[in-house]
């Protein structure tokens, strides 16, 4: 392998160092969520024994140190993602909460009327599926999905066809940047032009992607983009909604309170200046300046390192697990993340739970995608995700143990 070194990637994780079951640690459910590095447990630490103090308002010193932390997060974050500026990047409670935020709002604007289009994915996750229908029940818009192929992808055609038939009416495109039940990456680019074309909004759920990939949303030409922290290698609670800023001026607020507002009177109240204007009340501080540690962490070992070395580890895993009869893997050979399979005749929730005995962390079940599931006619999957520190011990130790649970349990 190159100048990546593994071997200290996984120095810098101290939960690796644990054992569950009395076995070593073998951790595959980075795309639930990842591990923390020392470099982000060190902040958050640093940031309650020196910093805490509640921001924006405050006069005294700490408050303004903590402020200054938190927009030097948001600047580094808005750099990381090619952002036009920071005040196109509106922190939330993840990615789940950018979307819901972006499909209120839409709603509350009057944008979307009976009879509009709102397309999604067969590949969505439930946060980028319910908030929409959400939506169309609420304004009578209509949901459509763009269908998967047989080889877990989407092919841009179907959305065109989509197009075709729905005829200026397409409003939101909302699409998965990568799978997290299959690992496939979908061919943004191409179908973000088209929706366009077609006078739509596009919103990018990145929660997979953001750990893998280095994201540029001008030149993806993403009208929103949202990803969660806890998945790249942050504390949970906190995550990113970018918005083009002219779209973001547009929108109303979503949920009311401080922060968000110029002048609160009893005749009528004026709201802040972008981004605040959609951050109301105290936001998660520490998990801002955490996420932005994180982000240094990934740049630091470098994007395309990461994502080389992940790639290797999951061929590695994929080829390796092919010698067992009955296999069934999912999603196409040019996955990231994760690798999602079944071995016929065997339940993956009784698999996943003898890996588990062996001290090997994977994920058993629908992963909060069963429209997806449904049309594989199948309740779930195994699944191992992957993340830098993953190496090839971890992914024999995970065929060894696959191999060993299948042998008893036919
Ligand atoms: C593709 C995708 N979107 C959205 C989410 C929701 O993320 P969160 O629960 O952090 O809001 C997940 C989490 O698994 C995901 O994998």
């Amino acid at each position: 392998m190159s100048s990546y070194d593994v071997s200290a990637v996984r120095s810098s994780f101290p939960i690796l160092q644990h054992e569950v079951h009395g076995k070593p640690l073998v951790y595959l459910d980075n795309a639930a969520t990842s591990q923390k590095p020392e470099a982000v447990l060190e902040v958050s630490r640093h940031y309650y024994e020196r910093l805490n103090s509640n921001i924006h308002r405050g006069t005294h010193h700490l408050a303004q140190e903590a402020t200054a932390a938190h927009e030097n997060a948001r600047e580094l974050i808005a750099r990381h993602l090619n952002a036009s500026s920071a005040e196109e990047i509106i922190f939330t409670g993840g990615a789940t909460d950018g979307i819901n935020l972006i499909s209120s709002t839409l709603g509350y604007s009057g944008k979307i009327s009976p009879g509009d289009i709102i397309a999604i994915s067969n590949l969505e996750h439930h946060s980028n599926t319910v908030p929409w229908q959400m939506l169309c029940d609420r304004s009578g818009a209509v949901l459509e999905v763009i269908p998967v192929t047989e080889q877990g992808a989407i092919d841009p055609a179907d959305f065109d066809h989509l197009l075709e038939k729905t005829s200026g009416r397409l409003k939101v495109l909302a699409l998965t940047h990568i799978s997290n039940a299959f690992g496939t990456i979908l061919p943004l680019a191409q179908m973000i032009e088209s929706a366009h074309r077609a006078g739509a909004l596009v919103v990018v759920d990145g929660a997979q992607a953001v750990p893998h990939l280095s994201v540029d949303v001008q030149k993806l030409d993403a009208d929103f983009y949202v990803f969660s922290g806890h998945k790249v290698y942050a504390p949970t609670g906190i995550g990113v909604l970018y918005g083009k800023h002219s779209l973001l001026e547009e929108l109303p607020p979503w949920r009311g309170g401080g922060e968000m507002i110029r002048k609160v009177s009893y005749d009528g109240t004026t709201f802040n200046d972008l981004p605040y204007k959609f951050e109301a009340g105290t936001p998660n501080i520490e998990g801002a300046i955490a996420l932005a540690a994180a982000l240094n962490f990934l740049n630091e070992l470098g994007l395309q390192n990461v994502s080389n070395h992940e790639n290797e580890m999951i061929r590695r895993a994929a080829d390796a697990l092919t010698s067992i009869r009955g296999l069934a893997l999912y999603g196409p050979s040019d996955r990231s993340g994760s690798l999602s399979f079944n071995i016929d005749g065997i339940h993956h929730y009784d698999l996943g739970t003898l890996v588990d005995k062996m001290g090997i962390a994977v994920r058993t079940g629908h992963h909060c995608c069963q429209p997806l599931m449904n049309r594989f006619g199948i309740t779930g999957t195994l699944r191992a995700s992957f993340g830098c520190f993953n190496n090839e011990d971890d992914v024999d130790r995970l065929a060894e143990a696959v191999e060993k649970g299948v042998e008893m349990l036919r």
